[in-house]
């Protein structure tokens, strides 16, 4: 039986942060202060419950952080993560989706061996297109470099389709968006807009600081015009093109234009937590069932409990609005 919620809501996507370390610390994410809080697990743990969960219908894995390519052994990982494809792996053979989001920076000599191992794409967090603005940004001088060459690495490698996540803040990278439309073009990757959520470890969020969909859309038509293009269910982005059909952007509205009705996501923190939410103000603790002991019989049982409290919707800006329990880098997007 497909795992659903009780909204009717079909979990398909699973998102596994392997570690909460990261080796930037951008404004809009990180204080710069605090450092990994919960630590991570043995691959072989998070391997355990991705075959439990494939076996109760994920077809998408995304690896999340922090920064998973901070994590040794990550293609090894990968390498095992795909074998859950073969009929033996999950006993249904059904085609698997193994994605990554990374910041990029060590990711030059790693995407073919990603790709080598079974790896079908990458999204790279990129927040400007100036090297100046992007060191101000991320706070590590000389990273923009390392980003665009792993961007171009993972191209050549086969990682398709590749696309590139920037957060708007208003203040610090509204005035990107053009740039990242010619970006976007001049590169063949696909650029993704999101409006910044309250997930910060600063607490700075406030209406004010989001760039709006609305706002993305008339500041990039200034520059050409777009066409919207159909998108899956589930999925997190609005997509278009330019009118001469030359690069496609998307825009991630999680603000403006909640997308919680039609959410497919459940994610594993790196200390091997469900949640259900990326706004749940608890988590639920998988990994203490298999240090118990559990059978994968009654983890898939736990699971499947768990997933009757997926939450309806986030309730941002809001007045009833509490924050989460944990902020976007122990989360991993
Ligand atoms: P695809 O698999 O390519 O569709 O990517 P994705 O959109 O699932 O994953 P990605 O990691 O690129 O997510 C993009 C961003 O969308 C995340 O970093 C979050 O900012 C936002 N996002 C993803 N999932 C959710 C969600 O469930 N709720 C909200 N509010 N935002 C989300
Ligand atoms: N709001 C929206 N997106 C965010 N990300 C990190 N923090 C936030 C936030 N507060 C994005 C990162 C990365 C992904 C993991 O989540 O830029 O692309």
């Amino acid at each position: 039986m497909p795992l659903t919620d009780k909204f009717g809501r079909a979990i398909t996507d699973l998102r596994i942060s392997i570690t909460d370390r990261c080796n930037y610390k951008c404004v809009y994410c990180r204080t710069g202060n605090e450092g990994a809080l919960y630590g991570d697990l043995p691959f072989a743990d998070y391997l355990r419950m991705a075959r439990v969960l494939v076996g109760m219908g994920v077809t998408k894995i995304r690896l999340t952080g922090g920064e998973p390519l901070l994590r040794k052994g990550v293609v090894e990982f990968v390498r095992e993560l795909a074998k859950l494809n073969a009929p033996n792996g999950n006993g249904r053979g059904d085609p698997l989706d193994i994605a990554l989001t990374t910041n990029g920076h060590l990711l030059a000599d790693l995407a073919q061996p990603l790709k080598n191992a079974g790896l079908t794409r990458v999204t790279v967090s990129m927040d400007a297109v100036d090297p100046d603005r992007f060191a101000r940004i991320t706070r590590v001088p000389n990273g923009y470099d390392h980003v665009l060459a792993g961007i171009r690495a993972a191209r050549r490698a086969g990682l398709w389709p590749l696309k590139v996540n920037c957060v708007l803040m208003r203040g610090f990278n509204e005035d990107q968006i053009i740039p990242f439309g010619m970006f976007a073009r001049e590169e063949g990757v696909t650029v993704r807009f999101i409006e910044f959520m309250p997930l910060e470890e600063g607490r700075t969020w406030s209406p004010d600081t989001v760039v709006t969909l609305d706002e993305i859309l008339a500041r990039m038509g200034e520059y050409r015009p777009l066409v919207e293009i159909p998108r899956g269910r589930s999925e997190t982005a609005r997509r278009y093109r330019f009118d001469d059909g030359v690069g496609e952007i998307g825009i991630i509205a999680p603000v403006s234009h909640p997308f919680c009705g039609h959410c497919s996501r459940i994610r594993i923190t790196s200390d091997g937590k469900i949640r259900t939410c990326l706004f749940s103000v608890w988590d639920h603790d998988l990994h203490a069932q298999m240090r118990r002991g559990a059978s994968d019989d009654e983890l898939a049982e736990f699971i499947r409990e768990v997933v009757q409290k997926k939450e309806e919707r986030h309730h941002i800006g809001e007045a009833d609005f509490v924050p989460a329990s944990r902020t976007m880098v122990h989360i991993g997007g």
